[in-house]
């Protein structure tokens, strides 16, 4: 199947509180963004757009093609919106017309390894119009009301969603079309259409780089890039 990575790197990093967008934040001499795309390109092969900052788009670009190597020719970038579901949007306006599934892919998942992406791929390749990798929760749950406990929650019948998101392409592209309310994820969107979304194991390394405690832990888990 032809296959695209949307990788969503717009957001300012509000949480992280750096004096760069949080995609252009480093982790050690490369950034959260050049991170990400290590393992995008390490993943199966597909077309990968970029989604960036407006102001960003040429050191995007020069990013890109440092992670792309030899397969510049895959590489789009784009400028997004003022939220995640508008740069998914911004993105997918650039997916090329022959590309059948699109996975959507957090920048800020900057250690996702290549083995989650081959798995969403292979789950929608397999017939998923929607395909999300989760993790079980760790933590004992409570509902709150301001300072109270009102009751626990079963963390059984929970999951922690992670990116990439992959969608069959036509699925994700009329769910865009007729997005109404803004929703935190692809899935939640596509769910709120009526589309049945499917999980596979996630992976503790593709935890979302939101605050400077999640960007120590990155820092302390890097391998770093070759030259
Ligand atoms: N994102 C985006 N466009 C936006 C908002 C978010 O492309 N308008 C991307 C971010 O770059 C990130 C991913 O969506 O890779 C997940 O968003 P989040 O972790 O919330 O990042 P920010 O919105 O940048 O952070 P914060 O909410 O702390 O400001
Ligand atoms: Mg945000």
């Amino acid at each position: 199947p032809r296959v695209a990575v949307i990788v969503v790197a717009a957001g300012s990093g509000t949480r992280l509180g750096a004096d760069a967008p949080k995609a252009f934040v480093g982790i050690d001499a490369h950034t959260i963004l050049r991170h990400a795309l290590r393992g995008v390109f390490a993943a199966p092969q597909a077309q990968v757009v970029v989604v960036t900052p407006a102001d960003r788009v040429g050191d995007a670009t020069t990013e890109a093609h440092e992670a792309a190597g030899d397969r510049g020719d895959l590489v789009s970038v784009v400028a997004g919106g003022a939220t995640r579901q508008a740069s998914v949007a911004a993105g997918l306006s650039a997916v090329w017309p022959d590309v059948e599934i699109v996975l959507v892919h957090d920048a800020a998942r900057a250690l996702t390894p290549p083995e989650v992406f081959a798995r969403v791929i292979d789950a929608v390749a397999a017939g998923s119009d929607a395909v999300i990798p989760v993790l079980p929760v760790v933590d004992t749950l409570k509902r709150i009301d301001a300072d109270t406990v009102v009751e626990p929650v079963d963390r059984s019948v929970l999951a922690a969603a992670q990116t990439p998101q992959g969608f069959r392409r036509a699925v994700l592209d009329d769910a865009y079309r007729d997005a109404a309310a803004d929703h935190t994820d692809d899935a939640a969107l596509l769910q709120a259409a009526g589309t049945v979304v499917r999980t596979v194991p996630g992976d503790e390394r593709a935890f979302k780089i939101t605050t400077p405690a999640d960007l120590d832990r990155a820092r302390g888990l890097v391998s770093p890039i070759p030259p």
